[in-house]
């Protein structure tokens, strides 16, 4: 019997529940909602649903800032609506993974109801507060992730409160045991609901050093995340990913090492990060650079080779669509491309992720003004980057490359009035490309992108070497084609991908060369990859055969 853990075999597929499928109308996702399209998620063969939250929320940041973990929000649907997601998507061999996030509560939530409610409230430590500067201004000058001063004035106290995100999003204090309790307590009992794992929201967060202004990778991080284990994690088969920003390969060794006792894996972004400006950051649009990509990938594929374990993905509910960033989302080549995108990174060695739309190509959508957009990140932005000399135009542009409602219209189920995901008014407008890109429409297609991601998650269920191989970089500097080679015992795998708009000639090097059987391609199936070759644009094909 194969030794490897469920999740190292398994796909992952995103749902932002808000914008998946509304069941009744009111325009915004539901949980019945996601319950009525498990049989296309079973069809693509994903292992997992990472569930954004779907908690008690008074949705400052579309329910990133939790009232309540132990209930629903109602706009999503009520617990037994849970349970029944819970135990359809068991019995279709999918495990529901919930968003964890403990960072910060609302500050809605009881508890910092009751802390702010006094001085001497026994909760009152639970939530970091400090006093005032000498000339009553914040304590220090630390920024919150969303702009702005990560202090707010609670005037009935006189005392700031902390806060990484929004003002109503109001960091926990992790150095309170109390709270941690709290905390495992809360992960067991939706454990005990059968949830199969969790996915961390900036879990690299928790273990900071406020008055050291030490806020990532903070010196209590990883006792706090062996503490989680113990107290929650130890002797159950769960799946566990952090999300980790801060994240390079040597931490992610720590956090994932097999010996350490913390997660099963973290979602790294130096890859994200790498297409952001060095001074306005995600709001200033910058071109895709392939070498760049490639060496980070291959480097974190190398420095996880034997211990740890890395999670693959191009985009999220935070990110732009993978087609538009990386690919090319014009219709003559949208769906070809996001088939390579696909190959080259679900044949990695890793637990690849789809975030839901990417399995029919969806694209980002072009929001005309500032306004137009509901994300609150974008919101705060807008004045603070303006402020700091980008115009205003490019602001809109870096928000349209990479804002996050890119990833937030309604999922496009096919080309009814709203994409079939509402019957009522979408809370944030559907991407007018509907009628063209949608999921009757891709899976209809005979070139469409939903066939092909179901295939590469087949290959996965079927080949070992897709899970176990040995991963080995090929031809890292050629600034047009990606490739590598997957190998196991005496079997080969070569991956080789032309991830532009044009022909392109390449060479293979001998270390790659294989004969076998053609595994996948987004062209005409080769059952060879030696020598020189023509690669159609966006060809991307895999082989298997022997070294
Ligand atoms: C994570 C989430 C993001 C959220 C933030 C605060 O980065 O992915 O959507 O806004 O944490 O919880």
């Amino acid at each position: 019997m194969s030794r490897t853990p469920w999740w190292q075999s398994a796909v992952g597929y995103q749902v932002y529940p808000r914008s998946f499928c509304d069941s009744n109308g009111d325009g915004v996702g539901d949980i019945p909602g996601i319950v009525s399209k498990l049989d296309h998620l079973a069809d693509l063969g994903i292992g997992f649903v990472w569930l954004s939250p779907v908690y008690a929320s008074p949705m400052a940041d579309n329910g990133y800032d939790i009232s309540d973990y132990d209930a629903i929000a109602p706009v999503f649907g009520t617990m037994d609506d849970m349970d029944r997601l819970i135990a359809e998507a068991r019995a279709r061999d999918i495990g529901i993974v919930m968003d964890l996030v403990v960072n910060h509560t609302s500050d809605e939530h009881a508890w910092f109801q009751a802390a702010r409610s006094s001085l001497v409230d026994p909760k009152r430590d639970w939530y970091i507060w400090r006093d005032p500067d000498s000339d009553g201004g914040p304590p220090d000058d630390q920024q919150s992730v969303f702009g702005g001063p990560a202090w707010t004035l609670d005037p009935v106290s006189g005392q700031y409160y902390f806060h990484l995100f929004n003002r109503k999003q109001p960091d926990l204090n992790w150095e309170n045991p109390e709270v941690r309790a709290e905390i495992w307590a809360m992960m067991n009992r939706w454990f005990d609901r059968g949830i199969a794992g969790f996915r961390m929201d900036v879990i690299d967060l928790i273990g900071k050093d406020i008055d050291a202004e030490i806020t990532t990778n903070g010196p209590h991080l990883h006792d706090y995340i062996q503490e989680m284990h113990r107290e929650t994690l130890a002797g159950r088969d769960v799946v566990t990913v952090g999300e980790a920003w801060s994240a390079g390969p040597d931490d992610a060794l720590l956090y994932t090492g097999r010996d350490r006792g913390e997660l099963s894996m973290v979602f790294q972004f130096s890859h994200v990060l790498q297409g952001w400006d060095p001074e306005f950051g995600k709001w200033r649009a910058r071109p895709r650079d392939l070498v760049g990509l490639k060496r980070l990938f291959n480097a974190w594929q190398l420095a996880l080779a034997e211990d740890g374990w890395n999670s693959l993905f191009w985009s999220n509910h935070d990110l732009p669509r993978a087609v538009s960033k990386y690919g090319d989302d014009s219709p003559a080549w949208r769906r070809r491309s996001a088939r390579a995108l696909a190959t080259v990174l679900h044949l990695m060695k890793g637990t690849p992720y789809i975030y839901q739309g990417e399995e029919i190509g969806m694209t980002n959508t072009a929001f005309a003004r500032v306004e137009d957009f509901d994300d609150v990140e974008i919101r705060t932005n807008f004045p603070i980057q303006t402020a700091r000399g980008l115009g205003a135009d490019a602001f809109l542009a870096g928000a349209n490359a990479n804002g996050r409602d890119n990833a937030r219209t309604p999922m496009q189920w096919d080309a009814r009035a709203h994409a079939g995901f509402t019957s009522g008014t979408p809370w944030l407008p559907v991407n007018p490309t509907f009628d063209k890109i949608n999921a009757a429409a891709d899976r209809a297609d005979p070139e469409g992108v939903f066939r092909h991601y179901k295939a590469l998650i087949s290959l996965r269920n079927k080949l070992d070497i897709v899970i176990d191989g040995r991963f080995v970089p090929l031809a890292e500097d050629d600034p047009n084609v990606w490739a590598y080679v997957r190998e196991l015992g005496t079997r080969r795998l070569t991956m080789v991908a032309n991830l532009t708009s044009a022909p392109v000639a390449f060479s293979i090097p001998t270390e790659g060369a294989v004969t076998g059987t053609c595994l996948i391609t987004t062209a005409t199936p080769r059952d060879r990859l030696r020598g020189k070759l023509d690669l159609a644009p966006w060809e991307a094909v895999a082989v298997l055969g022997t070294t």
